[in-house]
C-alpha cells in the first residue's frame, strides 16, 4: 500500500492520477487534512485517511498497513521541518519500506531561502533510519505560467532573475516521476535531481508569450528589492513577496538550472516544453 500525503494539493492529485495507471486504487491511500476536499479521490476508489502535518498523533493511523509513503512537502512555509518530522517519526514506527520526499533541486547546495527546510528534512530522513528516496524537484513551469494573465495586462514579465536559466517542468511531469519511483523496486538511497529538459531565461519566457499571444511582451529585470516592492504592491503577502523575489535572485545565480535530464530518463519521455505549458496557460 502506498500513502500519498498532501493528496488534495495540485501535485498530490496528479500523483494519484499517475499511480492509478500503475496500480489498483485499493493500493493507494490519500492522506489529507480535509476529508471533505477529498471526495473526488474517494470516488476513484482510493482510500482516504485524515492526517494533518501539525497533528503528529494523526499519522500512525494514516500510515497503518502501508509499505511506501510519498511525503509531499507541506505548503506551510516556516513550519515545514517540524511538520515533516511528524510524518518521518510515524514512518519509522510503522516500519515503512520506502519514504520518498519531494525536496528541492540541488537542496544540499541551493542558495534559495526556501531550500533550508528541505535540507533540514533531508537531514531528519538520514538520521531516522527510514529507507528513503529524494525527489529533488525543480521549479514548476506553472509558477511562471500562472503569471501570464498579469504579463498580458502589464505588457511585460517582471522579475529579478537576470539571465538565469530555469530548467522547469510541469507538475504532471514531477507527479509521473514520483509514481515511477513509488512503483519501482530498489529505490532506497536514490537522490534524483529532477528538472526540465530545456532551460529558458525569463526573456525567453516573455518571447514565447509574445509569439503565442501575438503581442509584444518584454522582460523587465528589476533589483530584488524593487521586485519585492512590486509584488507587495500587487497585493502579495510579505512572506510570499520575499520568497518569490529571493527565489528569482536564486535563479539569477543558477539555482534552478540543471541539465542532467534525470526527470525525462525516469518518466521515459521528454519533459513538457515551455511552449506547451504557455499554450495551455493561454
Ligand atoms: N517546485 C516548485 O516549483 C514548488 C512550487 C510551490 C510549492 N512547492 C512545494 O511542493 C508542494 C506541493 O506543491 P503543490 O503545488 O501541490 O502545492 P499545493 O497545491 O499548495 O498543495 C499543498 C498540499 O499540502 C497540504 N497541506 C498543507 N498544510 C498541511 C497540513 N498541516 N497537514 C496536511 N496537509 C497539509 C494541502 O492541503 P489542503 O489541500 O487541505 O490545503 C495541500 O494538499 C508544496 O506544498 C510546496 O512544499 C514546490
Amino acid at each position: 500500500m502506498i500513502v500519498v500525503t498532501g493528496a488534495t494539493g495540485q501535485l498530490g492529485r496528479l500523483v494519484i492520477a499517475a499511480l492509478l495507471k500503475k496500480t489498483a486504487a485499493t493500493n493507494i491511500v490519500a492522506a489529507v487534512r480535509n476529508v471533505e476536499k477529498a471526495q473526488g479521490l474517494a470516488a476513484l476508489g482510493v482510500h482516504v485517511r485524515h492526517a494533518d502535518y501539525s497533528q503528529p498523533a494523526s499519522w500512525d493511523a494514516a500510515l497503518h498497513g502501508a509499505d511506501k509513503v510519498l511525503l509531499i512537502s507541506s505548503s506551510e512555509i516556516g513550519q515545514r521541518t517540524q511538520q515533516h518530522r511528524s510524518v518521518i517519526d510515524a514512518a519509522k514506527r510503522a516500519g515503512i519500506k520506502l519514504l520518498a520526499y519531494t525536496s528541492v533541486l540541488h537542496a544540499d547546495t541551493s542558495v534559495l531561502g526556501l531550500a533550508a527546510e528541505h535540507r533540514e528534512t533531508e537531514a531528519l530522513l538520514r538520521a531516522s533510519g527510514v529507507p528513503f528516496a529524494l525527489l529533488r524537484n525543480g521549479w514548476y513551469t506553472e509558477n511562471y505560467a500562472a503569471g501570464i494573465p498579469t504579463a498580458l495586462a502589464l505588457g511585460a514579465v517582471y522579475g529579478c532573475a537576470g539571465d538565469g536559466r530555469i530548467s522547469s517542468a510541469t507538475r504532471a511531469d514531477y507527479a509521473e516521476a514520483a509514481a515511477v519511483v513509488l512503483t519501482t523496486n530498489n529505490q532506497a538511497g536514490n537522490v534524483y535531481e529532477l528538472a526540465g529538459d530545456n532551460a529558458y531565461t525569463l526573456s525567453e519566457f516573455a518571447a514565447e508569450i509574445s509569439r503565442q499571444a501575438g503581442r509584444a511582451i518584454g522582460y523587465v529585470n528589476l533589483p530584488e528589492a524593487e521586485y519585492k516592492k512590486a509584488l507587495l504592491g500587487a497585493g502579495l503577502p510579505e512572506f510570499l513577496a520575499e520568497l518569490l523575489a529571493n527565489s528569482d535572485t536564486g535563479v539569477s545565480k543558477g539555482a534552478l538550472f540543471d541539465e542532467g535530464q534525470q526527470l525525462s530518463t525516469l518518466i521515459g519521455r521528454p519533459t513538457t516544453t515551455l511552449a506547451t505549458a504557455v499554450a495551455a496557460a493561454l
